[in-house]
């Protein structure tokens, strides 16, 4: 079922949230291309569901628009407002079966000739034999589902979704995430869907908005932000990142970074902070771009990659790849992921290394920045 929104772009303007003297949302602008499926990512508490709440029109902004093609809706009750929600607990109704379930919004119109549009729904969802069952009688990821019918067959221009699979377990979770990519391609229909875990918005989304302390921190591609990220919150909250800091020696088309006793270029065009001889960068690169060989085979690593030597302090099995720490003048505990194709035997905890990479997949960040920030602590990864 294809079906061709009239619609538009959501856009913010401006839109922020305070609650006495606690800003919870930032004036923040932000566009929504139609038909798109953009994730709201951020850690626990930075404004996800309240900027969602703003769309939806269960939260008052405290300043700023909404708009919806071009139309403003700032001042619309929610259930004026062509937007659906499912949240995280979808509370579907206990006592009536699954076709009366989705039936519900149009019902509740007065829309009597239900069958036809209930069934169609129900296909989309893949749920077709269930019709006649109660919500108890699902599994977490079929009532999920019909949960996804229930506010699309309200036909939203856009369907907002908060944390919907939080109550999913990990293997399901992975197949509700394709599956609601697959229903989001074929209605066509705008999803905001709002996530704490970062490989699930980089799954699903075409564009990821971060959000950290109430504002946008970047946005774009999910390709775009895990391989230039601009901020140290993006580089550690999206994937992991080696952050290594130097000292400005020269730049021209490559810049020349003196770091942990050696010197490592950038291309320019790959940094994001102003550069001043002598002044501070923060060099990153990402743990699957760095090559590991054993100390004794130095020599044969190809002229012009960065090079930092170091100790191996860890390193754990995971089937696809091996995951090394090293320990360097460069960083404390560098992450390095190798594929497991042909195994070095001596690289082992103990062994002296050096790590290598191609300069052009190093980017540069601003060294003012806390070099911590959006690493995910233990406590955290719930
Ligand atoms: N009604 C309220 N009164 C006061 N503070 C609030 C209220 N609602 C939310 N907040 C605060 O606003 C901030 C943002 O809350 P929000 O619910 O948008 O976070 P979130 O990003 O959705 O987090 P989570 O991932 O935990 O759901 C939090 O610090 C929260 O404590
Ligand atoms: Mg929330």
């Amino acid at each position: 079922m294809t079906q061709q929104q009239t619609g538009g772009d959501v856009r913010l303007t401006g839109i922020s949230k305070t609650y006495g003297s606690f800003e919870a949302v930032k004036p923040l602008d932000l566009t929504v291309p139609q038909g798109s499926f953009f994730a709201l990512l951020g850690a626990s508490g930075c404004g996800k569901t309240t900027t969602l709440r703003m769309i939806a029109g269960l939260e008052e902004a405290t300043t700023g628009t909404v708009s919806l093609g071009g139309q403003d809706i700032t001042g619309l009750p929610p259930y004026k407002r062509p937007v659906n929600t499912v949240f995280q607990s979808y509370a579907l109704f206990p006592h009536l079966d699954i076709s009366e379930n989705v039936a519900f919004g149009l019902r509740r119109r007065g829309i009597k000739s239900v069958k036809k549009q209930v069934a169609e729904m129900l296909e989309l969802v893949q749920l077709g034999d269930f019709a006649k069952r109660k919500p108890h009688q699902l599994s977490g990821g079929q009532q999920q589902r019909v949960a996804v019918a229930r506010a699309l067959i309200n036909h939203p221009q856009v369907l907002l979704l908060d944390e919907p699979l939080g109550a999913l377990d990990l293997k399901l979770r992975r197949q509700m995430q394709l599956e609601l990519k697959r229903i989001q391609t074929e209605v066509g229909i705008t999803f905001i869907h709002v996530t704490h875990d970062q490989e699930e918005a980089m799954t699903m989304a075409d564009t990821v908005a971060v959000m950290n302390g109430g504002r946008v921190e970047q946005l774009g591609a999910p390709a775009d932000l895990y391989e230039n990220p601009r901020t140290t919150f993006v580089a550690n909250f999206l994937g992991t990142s080696n952050l290594i800091e130097g000292e400005v020696v020269s730049a021209g088309t490559d810049i020349v970074v003196a770091a942990g006793g050696g010197k490592l270029r950038l291309p320019t065009d790959r940094c994001t902070a102003p550069t001043v001889n002598g002044g501070k960068l923060l060099l990153g690169v990402r743990p699957e771009k760095i090559s590991l060989a054993h100390a004794d085979d130095a020599d044969a690593i190809a002229d012009g990659r960065n090079r930092v030597t170091g100790r191996i302090v860890d390193s754990s099995f995971i089937g696809v790849s091996t995951q090394y720490v090293v320990e360097s003048p460069a960083g404390e505990a560098l992450q390095v992921y190798e594929q497991n194709i042909e195994r070095d035997a001596r690289l082992t905890p103990g062994a002296e290394v050096v790590l290598h990479w191609n300069p052009a997949h190093t980017f540069g960040l601003d060294a003012a920045q806390d070099i911590d920030a959006g690493v995910e602590t233990v406590e955290d990864a719930a």
